[in-house]
């Protein structure tokens, strides 16, 4: 008989068991989602969708809804470990060509896309994330802008069909799908298949995120025997595969390790942005243990520029993008500079959406839309692609191509 005060560490430490069968996280929170069944109604209308915590229904749910919220509070931005500040693009007095010459087009396989930044992977499995996924398709069909849809893991464990009924409302939105290592194990390469013709994806996301599985209640921290789902995958996904991290950096151990397994296409997501050891932080009140751990990692991994730049020095082969802690098209421009191929955000395109608390940066009490939305994610769009056009120009940057060297930017000293 164990004593009252053993029974958190012993929560704590059902997280490490191997069994993904009976007892796994997976399981039981299959089970709660089976139990809700698919909404029948028609969805609201955005303006009157507000998702109050006190409506959470089960535990995919929400978790999902304290994710978004959570992340919009200022306190989970790793600003610390933000090294963009370190960078400068230099500056050319003398470009020799207009400012109208300016080139921000880029392209995704024969893709073409508008600008070369994207809306990095946030949400997907419910009815909240259905209706920012809406808004995201149809602006990425709009301003030719790549969509990185959010962890599909709810279409692998639930027999809801209609979460993506509306993506042939778009037809032309350029989609990317997206699932964690850990279902990916859990499930299969040939099930994880389907979801990139479920959403007719040019591409899928396999994210790592080991930190935040450990320190997340309900985690699934187990990644043995990745190798071959994800080289299967790979092989015959037909689009591109990018394995990305979640805000804590790819580092060059496991970049060749993945290399070797056959993927060319990495985002390193770097520290510096959204920082999932202080978001799950603040969801693990229940067990006191796991959250006095996970106070100990709010400061955990490396800086987006020093994971691209390491891996640009390395010499790691295949396609790099970066993402973590990108704010601006300043921002952007220095990471292509850099030399990244694509840079992706999450939390400011969130935040173009949602309603915040602007006066006291914390995380809102509720969720809900802006009533408009739609005109305030063009304001974010047009913001961020002047920014990285007049970067352009005053590095005498005519295309993307031209800022792609080393010749454009600096530490600071
Ligand atoms: C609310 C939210 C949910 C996220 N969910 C996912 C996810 O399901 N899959 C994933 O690969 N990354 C996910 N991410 C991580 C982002 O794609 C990105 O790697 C990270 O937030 C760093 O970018 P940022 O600093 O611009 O937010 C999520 C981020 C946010 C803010």
């Amino acid at each position: 008989m164990k004593s009252k005060e053993d029974r958190p560490l012993r929560s704590s430490l059902k997280r490490f068991s191997n069994q993904a069968t009976k007892s796994s996280p997976q399981k039981s929170s299959q089970k709660s989602i089976n139990k809700k069944s698919a909404p029948k109604t028609k969805p609201k209308p955005i303006e009157n969708l507000s998702v109050t915590i006190s409506e959470k229904t089960d535990v995919f749910e929400g978790r999902k809804v304290d994710h978004l919220r959570l992340s919009l509070d200022e306190r989970n931005q790793a600003n610390s470990l933000r090294d963009l500040d370190q960078i400068e693009l230099i500056h050319d007095a003398f470009p020799a060509f207009n400012f109208a010459d300016v080139d921000t087009s880029s392209y995704f396989l024969n893709h073409k896309l508008s600008v070369p930044f994207f809306i990095s992977s946030m949400t997907a499995g419910h009815r909240f994330g259905q209706e920012i996924n809406r808004l995201f398709l149809k602006f990425s069909e709009d301003h030719q802008v790549l969509f990185a849809v959010g962890s599909q893991r709810r279409d692998l464990e639930s027999e809801l069909k209609s979460e993506w009924s509306f993506r042939r409302e778009h037809p032309r939105a350029l989609v990317l799908a997206n699932i964690g290592l850990a279902q990916l194990i859990s499930h299969g390469p040939r099930k994880v298949l389907q979801l990139i013709d479920r959403i007719d994806a040019v591409g899928i996301f396999v994210h790592l995120n080991p930190l935040q599985e450990c320190l997340q209640p309900e985690g699934t921290p187990q990644f043995r025997g990745a190798e071959n789902s994800l080289r299967d995958l790979v092989r015959d996904a037909g689009v591109p595969v990018i394995v990305k991290e979640v805000g804590c950096g790819l580092n060059l151990t496991a970049l060749r390790r993945l290399q070797n397994l056959g993927v060319q296409y990495f985002d390193v997501s770097g520290a510096g942005g959204t920082h999932w050891g202080r978001i799950e932080s603040e969801r693990t009140m229940k067990d006191p243990i796991l959250a006095a751990a996970a106070l100990s990692f709010r400061h955990w991994g490396q800086g987006t520029v020093q994971c691209l730049h390491g891996a640009i020095s390395a010499e790691i082969q295949g396609h790099l993008w970066a993402s973590g802690g990108v704010r601006t098209g300043v921002d952007v421009a220095k990471l292509l500079a850099v030399g990244a191929e694509m840079v992706g955000l999450a939390k400011p395109w969130l935040e173009a959406l949602l309603e915040s608390s602007p006066t006291t940066g914390k995380a809102p009490s509720s969720l809900k839309i802006r009533p408009n939305a739609e005109a305030s994610l063009r304001d974010l769009y047009a913001k961020m692609r002047l920014e990285l056009a007049i970067a352009m120009f005053c590095t005498g940057s005519m295309k993307l191509c031209d800022l792609r060297n080393s010749s454009k930017w600096q530490r600071k000293v």
